[in-house]
């Protein structure tokens, strides 16, 4: 399979694990643009869904799928998205496409976080993918300083704001073998609004697209 049809594999198999009259947690992204196309098939079954970028809530919107404001939901069964870098401890790197900390917070009311991709995303070691940190405009020489002296080498993501109105620092050159250890130490310095390290709130099963279909890893 290619990694695209591997990407709309996984976005199918994903499908599964929606219960019936749930509201499903949606991520951002090309595989969360697939498992959307997915969930517009079944919309008639789910209650809703919550979006974690203002991209997927249009896609949503788009697809006839009722988006719900996340402060008038209490349960969301459900998260299911897409990421950069991915271990066997389901320990990931996210953020990518930039909508890390929207992302970080409805997987942080999501009983369950079904994490969809393609077979090049699973690593031994995180940090080969430059890894994302939204910062608030005016902090970002501080954070950058701060973020060098912990040996990472930052790269403000050109031309690019997010939904919150903030920018991303992309850091290069970080080899995470405590990834728990480093999400809090950069969630520690003044001005960080969150770093797409999902260690401390891992994926509970990915679902990776292979060669030879769909491969379920649980934890
Ligand atoms: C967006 C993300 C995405 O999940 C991540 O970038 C993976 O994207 P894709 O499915 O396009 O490979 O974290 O902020």
């Amino acid at each position: 399979m290619t990694q695209d049809e591997q990407k709309r594999a996984v976005a199918a198999a994903a499908i599964g694990y929606i219960p019936a009259g749930c509201i499903v947690g949606v991520g951002t992204g090309s595989t969360a643009n697939y498992f959307i196309d997915e969930l517009a098939k079944i919309k008639n079954k789910i209650e809703g869904a919550v979006a974690s970028s203002d991209a997927t809530a249009q896609r949503l919107k788009k697809h006839g799928i009722e988006v719900l404001d996340l402060n008038n939901v209490s349960d969301i069964p459900v998260y299911v998205d897409g990421a950069d870098e991915i271990t066997e401890h389901l320990h990931m790197i996210k953020g990518g496409g930039g909508a890390l900390t929207r992302e970080k917070i409805v997987a942080a009311v999501a009983r369950k976080f079904i994490c969809i991709t393609d077979q090049t995303k699973l690593v031994n070691v995180l940090g080969n993918f430059p890894l994302p940190i939204e910062v608030i405009p005016m902090a970002r020489s501080y954070v950058a300083r701060e973020i060098v002296q912990l040996g990472g080498h930052p790269a403000l993501r050109q031309g690019f704001i997010t939904d919150n109105g903030n920018v991303i620092l992309d850091v290069h050159g970080l080899q995470i073998l405590n990834p728990v250890e480093l999400e809090g130490t950069l969630n520690q310095i003044t001005g960080v609004v969150t770093n797409g390290l999902f260690a401390r709130r891992s994926a509970n099963t990915l679902l990776l697209g292979t060669d030879n279909g769909v491969r379920t890893i649980s934890i």
